[in-house]
């Protein structure tokens, strides 16, 4: 472990919905009268149901209202949906693959990482904590070719768990690197194994989680986009083997075909694994 500052729900949720607005928010208007009418009638219909059901009180009503108004103030809607919605979301959104299938995103995606070659080293800092992990696999189509030049882009927490751009004193570009792959379809990453993560604890997300006695830990992982011309675009992470919290992710995300096997590597210090991805062709 190395000694950083903890980020607050209130700096990482402004970071995580910062970055949200200047990527996503400008494609956000896009559904017609008729679906939001049909979708938000039935996600009220749904909550009614549910109050009728229980027999919700004024008392929880209220605590219901004051926790919403706090996600808010706290910045915490994109973590909030991203744990708790965004994997339905992709299930839906990837169902027709052929190909890998991925998981979701969460918000501490930044792109433009920097270009880190076919073969190279993740950025990290000097003497960056954590086992190394040297990362081999190949990028095919579902019909079988080779994707040469496909771009991997990887982001992922350090042994601290903590996020560079979202958590405080970390280099800004530190373990985020766009690879991308050779004549053969192949890359090669050289980077760390990241612990596990919690989410923060100290905002409204948090205190849903203490109120309904449930923990706030996602297992270990690698978040990944790999990208190639006149190919869907596949988000994913990959897992450890052997994670307490593999099997009951706080965001639901993991897979079974997404737990990586790393072996030990020939110097005994690092680790070694092959983990490929086969892209679905866009559709015309
Ligand atoms: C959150 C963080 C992650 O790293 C992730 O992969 C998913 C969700 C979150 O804090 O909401
Ligand atoms: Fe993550």
């Amino acid at each position: 472990m190395t000694t950083t500052t903890q980020p607050t729900a209130a700096a990482s949720g402004a970071g995580a919905t910062a970055r949200f607005k200047a990527d996503k928010s400008a494609g956000a208007a896009g559904a017609s009268n008729e679906r939001v009418d049909l979708l938000a009638r039935e996600v009220l219909g749904a909550v009614h149901n549910t109050i009728r059901k229980h027999k919700v009180t004024y008392a929880e009503y209220n605590a219901v209202k004051a926790w919403l108004i706090k996600v808010g103030e706290d910045g915490e809607w994109p973590l909030f949906l991203d744990v708790w919605i965004e994997h339905v979301v992709e299930d839906v959104a990837t169902e027709h693959r052929k190909g890998n299938k991925g998981t979701i995103e969460g918000p501490y995606y930044v792109p433009g990482s920097p270009d880190s070659g076919s073969s190279g080293t993740i950025p990290m800092r000097e003497n960056e904590a954590g086992t190394p992990l040297i990362w081999t696999g190949r990028v095919t189509s579902t019909d079988g070719s080779v994707l040469a030049g496909a771009r991997v882009e990887l982001w992922h927490a350090d042994d601290d768990g903590l996020y560079s751009q979202f958590a405080p004193e970390i280099p800004e570009w530190n373990l985020r690197g766009t690879f991308t792959t050779d004549a053969e379809g192949r890359f090669e990453i050289r980077t760390v194994r990241p612990a596990p993560y919690q989410i923060p604890t100290d905002g409204a997300c948090g205190q849903l989680i203490a109120a309904a006695g449930w923990h706030a830990w996602r297992p270990a992982h690698l978040h990944v986009k790999v990208s190639a011309p006149g190919h869907e675009l596949l988000t994913a992470q990959l897992y450890f083997p052997n994670d307490e919290h593999n099997d009951d992710d706080i965001a639901s995300a993991v897979k079974p075909e997404l737990i990586l096997d790393p072996q030990p590597g020939p110097d005994g210090a690092s680790q070694v694994v092959e983990y490929g991805f086969v892209l679905d062709p866009e559709s015309v």
